[in-house]
Order: C-alpha cells, then sequence, then structure tokens
C-alpha cells in the first residue's frame, strides 16, 4: 500500500486541528453587554400565575427595597404572563389589560425604574403566549419596538402557541434582532424549556436560556426528564451535564425560584438557594415578597451565597460526587478559592465528607474553610466535612491557607 505522503499528513493534521478549534471554541455570547452576571430579580408566575396587575408590582418593587433584596444585588422586577388583553389594538399593538394596569406598562416601569429597579416583562415565540394571549410572532419588531418604548428592561420569551412553520432558531433569533433594534437595551431570556438542548445554540441567541420544564416547589417529583412539572432534585440533575455551556452574558437558566413557596421546607429552600447559586443560575425570586417570614428573607439575602453566584471563576458549578442518598458540588471562585456544596437528598441527617484535592485546591499546610450559612471561618487540614439534614446542604468556600490564598 502507498504510505501517505508527509504533506498530506501534515494538512490532515492541520485540518483535524481547525475542526478541534471549531469544535472547541468557546460559544460566543450575545453582544449587548448585558447579564455579565447572572441576573437577579423576581418574577410573578411561580407565586401569582394568571393574577398579575400593576399593584402588585409596585408593591413588589416597594418591599425589594424595604426587605434589603435590591442592596443584596436584586434588580429586575418581572411581569409574566396574563398581562395583556387577548386581542391586539387597532395599529396590531399589544394592549395592556386596563383591568390589570390602568395606566399601561409604561407608568408601572416608571415606578420601578424610580425605585432603583428594572421592569421585565413576558411574551411568546409563537401565536399565543401559554396562558391563549396574543404571542409575538410576526410581530417581533412592533412588539420589540413598544416594550421599548414602554421602558421595559428585561424580556422573557416563551415557547408556546402555533410556529406558523418557523424553526426555533428563526423563531428566537427573530426577537433577538428586533430587540437589536429597538434602541433598548433589554436582556432576551430565551424560555425554550431546553427542549432543542439551547445550551449548544443559544449563546449568540439570548443572555440565558431555559433549561428544563416548568419548576414546582417540590423537593423531588420523580418524574423522569423532561416531563412537566419538576422538582428541586429533578432540575438538579438534568444540571449536571450543562456546567461547560455558560459564561458571562449567556446562562444556564434551571427557572426561576421557589424558595419560600409550596411545600418546600426551609432546609429545602436553603439548598435550593445554595444549588441554584452554585450553578450560577439567575436568580429570580418567585415568592411573595411582600409577605414573606423572616427566615425566607434571610435566605434570599444571604450574600455570601449570593457572591457565590455573581463570581465567575471561569465555570459553572459542576457536580464532583454522586452517591445516589449524597452528592457533592464545587465551583470555581476567581480568587482562587472554590465554592462546595454537600447535598443530603434524602431523609435523615448523615455525614458527607470530601478533600480540597477532591474539589480542585492546591495542596496547602492547611485551608480556610467559610460556612456560608453560619457565616463562620476555621482552618481545615483539607477534609471538608458535615452532618446535614435531611434534605438539606452544607455550603462552604474553601481557599488554600489564609483567604489570601497565601500558604
Ligand atoms: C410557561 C413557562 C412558565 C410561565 C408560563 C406562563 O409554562 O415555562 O415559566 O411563564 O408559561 O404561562
Amino acid at each position: 500500500m502507498k504510505s501517505t505522503p508527509m504533506f498530506c499528513k501534515i494538512l490532515a493534521a492541520v485540518a483535524a486541528g481547525t475542526l478541534l478549534v471549531l469544535t472547541f471554541t468557546p460559544a460566543y455570547a450575545l453582544d449587548n453587554g448585558l447579564a455579565r452576571t447572572p441576573p437577579m430579580g423576581w418574577n410573578s408566575w411561580n407565586s401569582f400565575h394568571c393574577d398579575v396587575n400593576a399593584k402588585l408590582v409596585e408593591e413588589t418593587a416597594d418591599a425589594m427595597v424595604t426587605s434589603g433584596m435590591r442592596a443584596a444585588g436584586y434588580v429586575y422586577v418581572n411581569i409574566d404572563d396574563c398581562w395583556l388583553l387577548k386581542r391586539r389594538g387597532r395599529g396590531g399593538g399589544l394592549v395592556p389589560d386596563p383591568r390589570k394596569f390602568p395606566h399601561g406598562i409604561e407608568a408601572v416601569a416608571a415606578y420601578v425604574h424610580r425605585k432603583g429597579l428594572e421592569l421585565g416583562i413576558y411574551e411568546s415565540a409563537g401565536a399565543t403566549t401559554c396562558a391563549g394571549y396574543p404571542g409575538s410572532i410576526g410581530h417581533e419588531k412592533q412588539d420589540a419596538a413598544q416594550f421599548a418604548r414602554w421602558g421595559v428592561d428585561y424580556l422573557k420569551y416563551d415557547n408556546c402557541g402555533d410556529y406558523e412553520g418557523e424553526t426555533y432558531l428563526q423563531r428566537y433569533t427573530a426577537m433577538r434582532d428586533a430587540l437589536a433594534q429597538s434602541g433598548r437595551r433589554i436582556v432576551y431570556s430565551l424560555c425554550e424549556w431546553g427542549n432543542k438542548a439551547p445550551w449548544n445554540w443559544a449563546q449568540p441567541v439570548g443572555n440565558l436560556w431555559r433549561t428544563t420544564q416548568d419548576i414546582t416547589p417540590r423537593w423531588r417529583t420523580d418524574q423522569p426528564d423532561n416531563l412537566y412539572p419538576q422538582g428541586i432534585l429533578d432540575i438538579l440533575d438534568q444540571q449536571a451535564k450543562l456546567s461547560a455551556a455558560s459564561h458571562p452574558g449567556a446562562w444556564n437558566d434551571p427557572d426561576m425560584l421557589e424558595v419560600g413557596n409550596g411545600y418546600l421546607t426551609d432546609e429545602e429552600s436553603k439548598a435550593h438557594f445554595s444549588l441554584w447559586a452554585l450553578l450560577n443560575a439567575p436568580l429570580i425570586a418567585g415568592n411573595d415578597v411582600r409577605n414573606m417570614a423572616q427566615d425566607i428573607r434571610d435566605i434570599l439575602t444571604n450574600r455570601d451565597v449570593i457572591a457565590v453566584d455573581q463570581d465567575w471563576g471561569g465555570r459553572q458549578g459542576y457536580r464532583v460526587r454522586d452517591d445516589g442518598n449524597t452528592q457533592v458540588w464545587a465551583k470555581p471562585m476567581s480568587d482562587g478559592s472554590v465554592a462546595v456544596i454537600l447535598l443530603n437528598c434524602r431523609r435523615g441527617p448523615v455525614s458527607i465528607a470530601t478533600t480540597a484535592q477532591a474539589i480542585g485546591l492546591r495542596t496547602a499546610a492547611s485551608y480556610t474553610v467559610r460556612d456560608l450559612w453560619k457565616h463562620t471561618d476555621s482552618v481545615s487540614d483539607g477534609r471538608i466535612e458535615a452532618t446535614v439534614g435531611t434534605h438539606a446542604v452544607a455550603m462552604f468556600r474553601v481557599w488554600a491557607g489564609s483567604k489570601s490564598g497565601v500558604s
């Protein structure tokens, strides 16, 4: 057999290299300069469903200020489905329901802005929204321009309604382009439910993309993947494979928070919040923040945990170990420390342990371990261990040596 000439081998190697570079070039982010850290805010859906109105949104904005949420980093006040009339207006524009928003969306946006917060709205990349209101397909430019005129800062773009023969890429890029031409900088949140694996294509399309079906305030529903609705652990399982897909401006979105809602115990809410922070998830509260208990407020405003969410150390948090009943998750932080979660999925207290080495820290004579829920520091020889109660987490941030990183 004739041997392959050297230059062919080189050519093949170069081609393979190019292919490799093409395949592994990190996907870029939507070039709108927004959501450089995971968006933080509130959304009406998880607690209020279609019962949304100006009073609720404005009272929520007030509560976000008085509760300390704004000071802790929450910015967006997001109106979900059902804010509009079932028919478009004469000029084809969307019409806010006058019973719910008597002074329109513009007045609510102005109110929210006066509070130092930003306003989000909801639409769908189909003929109707999930609750049956007019969708934006075919009206992208008109609707985006309308949102911009009203002073909207964030759009959640759902996946309901007839697609009128368009592909998911056509539907989601049409609104991206319309927003870009709208004259206002608007965070673009894709709510495609993970149906077409958006972690593979959505980085240049939106600032964040839903990775699953809808969340529900339960620890676990034991539904197989992608069935509605999803408990905290069902969703968590689906995130384990996605940690390489996100980066500043382009985030995986495992759905809005259920902290303080439904059947979740306080420990479950803490675990949910900790895990979402470790995943660099958007922290969009979904409870009634006007009437929340002190312990729920304390969870949502835990700055040690929020700091993990808002820090980009080069990689979203990932699962280090899954023993079925217990799991270990870790995330590199930009100062060289590592955030770690010891998770007890089941009932009854259990001792969970990992090591500084297993979570990616360099060898050091000693380590500083900060408990992100107790807010206390201790010194360790590298073993990270805790007894973790029913459906709960222990969450730490670990530095090799002292906190400044000196051994
Ligand atoms: C879908 C979305 C939810 C919510 C509802 C509104 O189910 O995934 O988050 O926006 O629609 O109808």
